[in-house]
């Protein structure tokens, strides 16, 4: 049997011969004596048996929805494969968003696998395509340290797979068979390149505008959440509050070390390693000045008494559903009066935007309150060049210069979630119970900013929630978690009851 075989799979690593370890540090044996000795002796593992995911039927839901829209076309939704770091070395995988949406498949989804829809008379057949485990008279498991199991661990079989999520599956290996399927097709081009490469070179059409297509479809599919969805979201939410605790727990830590702000960044990634899959997003981890840089993720400043730290950070569970929270923290457990005061002037403009959720709101009306109480607020300081109303039309807003950035974006699967959504479904839609998204105001002082009293520069607060808009308005899903300056304050000095 041939070492190294060669396989007609398409993507990734099944593209090119099976990969096996470096040549010039590889001590994989090849004398026959040991394949043949490596081939035999082993016995059935044994394993739970299978039962369906609670999430499998949401998924179905959403693959019919999905394929109304896409009649008599196939649909390729590939999990994508893993992506490189640097030679044999690959970044942690996450399957792509539109492949956990339309499968319920998580974390521990298998690289690689696609989601095929086969149109029928009425609607779609799904198939799964997944690798299997290989079979002991294979070289696979032991000589192949991308996928072989001696490396990567055990996978599924093919029909614990099948009962979990409800679809019909298949062999990775078979994929090549479907291959006339793939002339009329739409793709989700960005999980996988090296697929999209080779189906557009079968394709009737050398159109890709249907795959934006799709990839727009499913995105603004997930602009409203199911009951599943939201569920995994307040989970997220409450481990994310677990972790902040840590968080405040770590700063005697944090401000003891003139790397502080790793602690904080530390501390937070292991709550999410044991609660979840990871975080959902680079932790901004930014003490002092760094709070005035908005994706602060460098976090390797100290954390010092006096000064205010600002956490950006969720929790991604293993159903990669995340949170997005931001918390704005005096190191020492007392706000000064001048932090409390800009800090409650980004609490009013966050309660302000809150208060305008509900369905048949427009998206963009939190936006627009939070900032009119924002520019309120820099006016009345004496910050803004010119008057109140000025700076609030469209051809002024000189009170930007302190928040920058947007109020609130939609979350999900994704912290930007529903990122190919139309602006008139995004931006310009009205609310919807189901929407989950964000409402993080804020206010920058930068330090070299002479528009503001020197005391004012370096100063940044920001405070972030993750709002479920329902029947009748909307629920904040980290209500419980910290956000008045007195909550705040306590919650540092270790006096708040405890919530859980
Ligand atoms: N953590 C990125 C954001 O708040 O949008
Ligand atoms: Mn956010
Ligand atoms: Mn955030």
């Amino acid at each position: 049997m041939a070492l190294l075989h060669a396989t007609c799979q398409t993507g990734g690593v099944s593209d090119q011969e099976t990969p096996k370890a470096p040549e010039n540090r590889s001590t994989t044996p090849i004398s026959e004596a040991f394949r043949d000795f490596i081939s035999t002796g082993w016995g059935d593992v044994p394993s739970e048996p299978a039962t369906p995911l609670p999430q499998a039927p949401f998924a179905a839901a959403r693959r019919e929805r999905l394929s109304e829209e896409f009649s008599g076309l196939t649909l390729v939704i590939p999990a994508g494969e893993t992506k490189t770091r640097s030679n044999d070395t690959d970044y942690p995988y996450r399957p792509h968003t539109a492949f956990v949406y339309l499968t319920g498949w998580g974390a521990d989804t298998v690289p690689g696998s696609i989601l095929l829809g086969i149109p029928q008379d009425t609607g779609h057949h799904w198939v799964l395509f997944t690798r299997p485990p290989a079979p002991r008279t294979s070289d696979e498991f032991y000589a192949n340290p991308a996928i072989g199991e001696f490396w990567t661990g055990r996978r599924p079989g093919l029909a614990d797979v099948a009962t979990w999520l409800g679809l019909e599956t298949r062999d990775r290996a078979d994929w090549s068979n479907e291959m006339p399927l793939l002339a009329n097709c739409a793709l989700i081009r960005e999980s996988d390149s090296a697929l999209a490469e080779m189906i557009d070179a079968l394709r009737h059409d050398d159109d890709q505008s249907v795959d934006d297509t799709l990839a727009r479809v499913i995105s603004e599919m997930r602009l409203v959440k199911d009951a599943w969805e939201i569920g995994e979201l307040t989970a997220a939410v409450e481990a994310t509050h677990r972790g902040f605790d840590r968080i405040i727990a770590s700063l005697p830590e944090a401000s003891a070390h003139p790397r502080g702000e790793r602690i904080i960044e530390g501390v937070f990634h292991q709550a999410a390693r044991l609660e979840g899959n990871d975080t959902g997003y680079g932790t901004i981890a930014a003490s002092g000045p760094h709070a005035c840089i908005l994706h602060w993720v460098t976090n390797d400043g100290p954390v010092k008494p006096g000064d205010l730290v600002l956490v950006d950070a969720g929790i991604e569970l293993d159903s990669l559903y995340t949170a997005d929270i931001t918390r704005t923290i005096p190191v020492s457990g007392s706000f000064s009066p001048l932090q409390r005061q800009i800090y409650e002037a980004v609490l009013d403009a966050a309660d302000q935007a809150f208060a305008v959720v509900k369905p048949g709101a427009l998206f963009r009306d939190i936006h627009d309150t939070a900032m009119r109480v924002i520019a309120g607020y820099v006016h009345e300081w004496g910050f803004l060049p010119v008057e109140l109303e000025e700076s609030l039309a469209k051809e002024g807003q000189h009170h930007r210069r302190y928040m920058i950035h947007g109020t609130s974006h939609h979350l999900g699967l994704d912290v930007h979630d529903c990122a190919k959504a139309r602006r008139e479904m995004y931006m310009d839609k009205e609310l919807e119970p189901g929407m989950v998204f964000t409402i993080e105001p804020g206010l920058y002082f930068q330090p070299d900013d002479h528009t503001v009293p020197p005391d004012w520069r370096g100063i940044g607060v920001r405070i972030e929630d993750n709002i479920v808009v329902t029947e009748t308005g909307g629920r904040n899903l980290s209500q419980n978690i910290p956000r008045t300056p007195d909550e705040v304050e306590n919650w540092v000095r270790g006096t708040l009851p405890s919530l859980h």
